[in-house]
């Protein structure tokens, strides 16, 4: 998983004048799984485009296997693509939609026999789960299924490079599981590139090697999902990628933070002395302890029954932060929070920095409670601050 295949080098794309891709890095590695990740309008289906060879960079290169192909068209590049809506010839079965893919492809292949066709057809069938299925009707499958015809379509040159874009957007909660599941199970048969566009964070968590997170044209962060999820760089990252409380923090020394003018353990360090940072601090991370043993206290203000957990918001000093339990708090009760230095994650100040991450918004109705009951005074006495 190594080796390079592609790479973009300061890739811009400008429509009439207006940059949409600004000087975009990006290396892709032979039969890795990498997703683009961000809202939509970031830039994702542009960057698959230039890759794909749909559309040429206004500036920057794209390079294969370590050669220029700005100029090379899509059926010359070793790269297929599938598209959110699938398109699949409705007047065709499912054998013939996939040999489809061969016969328009006859002019760069040699021409090849009606058993090697057979074969391949058959073979591709197979990766995707669909044998047995070769005369039915496309129009009689299900959403799932026919994607996984558009799969096999898109598979069956043996490209290098797998594009999909959004290919799981069309399909209801349960068969997009199912689904990213099945993606995975493909791509590691196959054993070939795919690049992967989603704005779901889940399905991108769930089946990449790797993230590329994405906003304005910009790649904000490329990394595992785990690197992706516990070390974000900037507050979008931590905002788009699951849920965080972000909140403004002061960089007292290496492994020492200061939020809500208390310090608190960390591991990070490398920040300047007394340097502002944000804070990010997953609900999952947070402990809830009696008011006595809390580092903050503050007051529940909702909370919903999720199976698994509760989410709980909490109101400190006005900010509102999400808490993941499974303990019941009653609405208005007084708690105190407890935070290990693990949970505790530190990033530099970015043109995010106060745009994400505060859960008052969560439900409105309970504001009012809740700035009714707001009693500064009374949580800065009772509450001992940490002391490095
Ligand atoms: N052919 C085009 N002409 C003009 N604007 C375009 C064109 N293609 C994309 N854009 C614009 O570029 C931006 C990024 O689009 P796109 O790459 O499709 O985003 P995403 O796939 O992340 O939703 C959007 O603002 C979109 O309107
Ligand atoms: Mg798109």
């Amino acid at each position: 998983m190594s080796k390079e295949l592609i790479r973009l080098t300061q890739c811009t794309m400008a429509f009439d004048g207006e940059v949409v891709l600004n000087s975009m890095n990006l290396v892709i590695n032979d039969k890795e799984f990498l997703t683009l990740l961000g809202p939509s309008g970031c830039g994702k289906t542009t960057t698959l485009r230039i890759i794909g060879g749909f559309v040429t960079p206004t500036s920057g290169d794209v390079c294969f296997d370590g050669v220029r192909i700005n100029d090379v068209p899509p059926h010359k590049r070793a790269v297929n693509t599938v598209f959110q809506k699938y398109a699949l010839f409705p007047h065709l079965n499912v054998y013939e939609n996939v040999a489809f893919g061969l016969r328009i492809a006859r002019g760069k292949n040699s021409r090849l026999s009606k058993a090697e066709i057979d074969e391949r057809v058959m073979e591709m069938l197979a990766v995707v789960s669909l044998k047995g299925f070769e005369h039915r009707d496309v129009s009689s499958l299900s959403g799932g299924q026919q994607q996984r015809v558009a799969i096999a379509r898109a598979l069956v040159n043996r490209p290098k490079v797998l594009l999909l874009d959004e290919p799981l957007g069309a399909l209801d909660m349960r068969l997009r599981k199912d689904m990213q599941n099945e993606l995975k199970r493909i791509h590691e048969a196959m054993g070939i590139t795919f690049i992967n566009v989603t704005h779901d964070q889940e399905e991108a968590l769930a089946m990449s090697d790797t993230v590329v997170v994405m906003d304005g044209g910009e790649i904000q962060q490329i990394g595992s999902p785990e690197a992706i999820y516990n070390e974000p760089v900037n507050a979008f990252v931590a905002d788009f990628i699951g849920e965080s409380n972000i909140v403004d923090g002061t960089m007292i020394s290496d492994g020492v933070v200061e939020i809500f003018g208390r310090k608190f353990k960390c591991l990070d360090k490398g920040f300047g002395e007394n340097e502002p940072v944000d804070v990010v601090i997953r609900p999952e991370d947070v402990d809830i302890v009696n008011v006595k043993d809390g580092m903050l206290t503050g007051t529940v203000t909702n909370t919903t029954f999720k199976g698994v957990h509760y989410d709980v918001i909490v109101d400190f000093k006005g900010f509102k932060w999400l808490i993941q339990t499974t303990d019941f708090c009653p609405i208005d009760s007084r708690i105190g929070i407890k935070i290990d230095p693990d949970g505790i994650h530190v990033m530099k100040k970015s043109q995010y920095s106060g745009m994400f991450g505060d859960y008052s918004s969560y439900s409105a109705e309970y504001d009012d409670i809740g700035d009714a009951e707001y009693m500064p005074e009374e949580e800065t006495a009772e509450v001992e601050s940490y002391e490095a």
